[in-house]
């Protein structure tokens, strides 16, 4: 069996990869367009696994998307493919309409071409033997992976955002991420296509950009330069280590009812500030600085972000008592685990910055259906 992850060479969706093949033998098809996000250094682990067959191309290409359906037969696909941050949305929503609606828009289009023409179940009761990979319309799944953000901003008393929290998105961002969540919902209602949605909060851990908070800080501790602290560092963020996030998604594939949606937290509600000030003390006791002075000497209070979201919170019980998902993380183990993991892979993080490796992958990888 195989499955078509999309955006399999950024932060979530290649600990997603790396996860599901170290713990099954199906065959992962990995599209990704390698924009600035997108790094196969993460995937060098699976140079020699022939179950991972890396596609370097975008997901509105619909020839393309097309092809790759017919040619792997997936029993599903999982949407990871955006544009992710928010700060570039604010520079250049561009970009992010074109990818996270239009592609959207594009895969699913694919995605319905594909699905339409498996065999049904209903028409065909008993599954044609000779049909060795079980594949029917019904057992199919698009799994498409959003964010708590297209929800909006929480005040301090707020209860966090269920499932039926209404859609109040405020960033170019989260209002392309509303547009495809909502993309993915018409293509449930209207043609029946077999969807699921999962609604996360702030992710952390290895291979994150160091464009994000966490990361960010961490790399500029360890560079000597200042740590940029939004506002006055007060907003709030609910925090998830990766591997927790790829577990939920894995779980929700598996088991999640068709058209619904899931949201997915850790019950980490935490002030920017705190989450800056924890890196900053295990740095200090992980790798201290040789003149003596503490990290946290490096914060700088900077100009906020226009229109920041003030709070979010995720109230994941539907997915805890529906599908008995639970993160095996704290948020003390994932960050201690997050911060020594930088502090082990600096060539990983330099590599990254320095855009070296993106060019020499563009040499590389220029076409089609090409390992890492
Ligand atoms: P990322 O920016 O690290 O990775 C995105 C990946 O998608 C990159 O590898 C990039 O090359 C690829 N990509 C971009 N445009 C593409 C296109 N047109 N076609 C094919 N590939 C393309 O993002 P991430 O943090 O790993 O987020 C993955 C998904 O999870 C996104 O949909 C994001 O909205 C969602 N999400 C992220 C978080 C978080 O905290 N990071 C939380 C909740 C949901
Ligand atoms: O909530 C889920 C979302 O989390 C995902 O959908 C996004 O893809 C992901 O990027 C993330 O969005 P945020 O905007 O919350 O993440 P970011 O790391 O950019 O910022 C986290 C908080 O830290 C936010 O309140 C802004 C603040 N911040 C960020 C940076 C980069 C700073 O104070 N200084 C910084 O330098």
């Amino acid at each position: 069996m195989t499955i078509l992850v999309t955006g399999g060479a950024g932060f979530i969706g290649a600990n997603f990869v790396l996860d599901w093949l170290a713990a099954s033998s199906e065959t992962v098809v990995n599209l990704d367009k390698l924009t600035y996000a997108g790094n196969l250094e993460t995937l060098t682990s699976l140079q020699n696994n022939a179950n991972h067959v890396f596609v370097r191309g975008d997901i509105g290409d619909l020839a393309l998307v097309e092809s790759l359906l017919q040619t792997h037969q997936p029993r599903a696909v999982v949407n990871f493919a955006a544009e992710s941050h928010v700060d570039r949305s604010i520079h250049g929503p561009g970009e992010f309409i074109e990818t996270n609606i239009m592609g959207t828009f594009r895969l699913l289009e694919a995605v319905r071409g594909y699905w339409s023409g498996l065999p049904q179940e209903e028409m065909h009761p008993r599954v044609k033997p000779e049909n060795d990979k079980h594949l029917t319309q019904s057992s199919f799944r698009f799994l498409h992976v959003s964010t708590d953000e297209v929800y909006g901003s929480l005040s301090k008393d707020d209860p966090a955002f269920a499932e039926t929290h209404r859609y109040e998105p405020n960033s170019p961002y989260s209002a392309s991420k509303a547009a495809s969540d909502h993309l993915v919902r018409a293509w449930h209602h209207t043609y029946g296509l077999p969807v699921l949605t999962t609604n996360c909060s702030n992710n952390y851990g290895p291979y994150h950009f160091p464009e994000k908070l966490i990361p960010l800080m961490i790399v500029n501790a360890l560079a000597g330069k200042p740590l940029p602290v939004y506002g006055d560092g007060m907003q709030v963020r609910d925090w998830l280590y990766v591997k927790d996030h790829c577990s939920a998604i894995r779980r929700v594939l598996e088991a999640g009812r068709l058209g619904e949606t899931y949201n997915v937290g850790g019950w980490n509600e935490k002030p920017n500030i705190e989450i800056v000030q924890t890196v900053c003390k295990l740095l200090d006791a992980l790798r201290p600085k040789a003149d003596g002075t503490h990290y946290s000497s490096q914060i700088t209070y900077v100009t906020d972000r226009p229109g920041h979201d003030r709070r979010y919170a995720i109230d994941a019980r539907k997915l805890e008592q529906e599908l008995g998902w639970k993160p095996a993380e704290t948020f003390e183990s994932g960050i201690r685990k997050t911060v020594e993991w930088y502090l082990a892979n600096p060539q990983w993080v330099s590599n990254v910055q320095s855009g070296a490796y993106r060019d020499w992958v563009q040499k590389q990888y220029a076409g089609a259906d090409r390992k890492p």
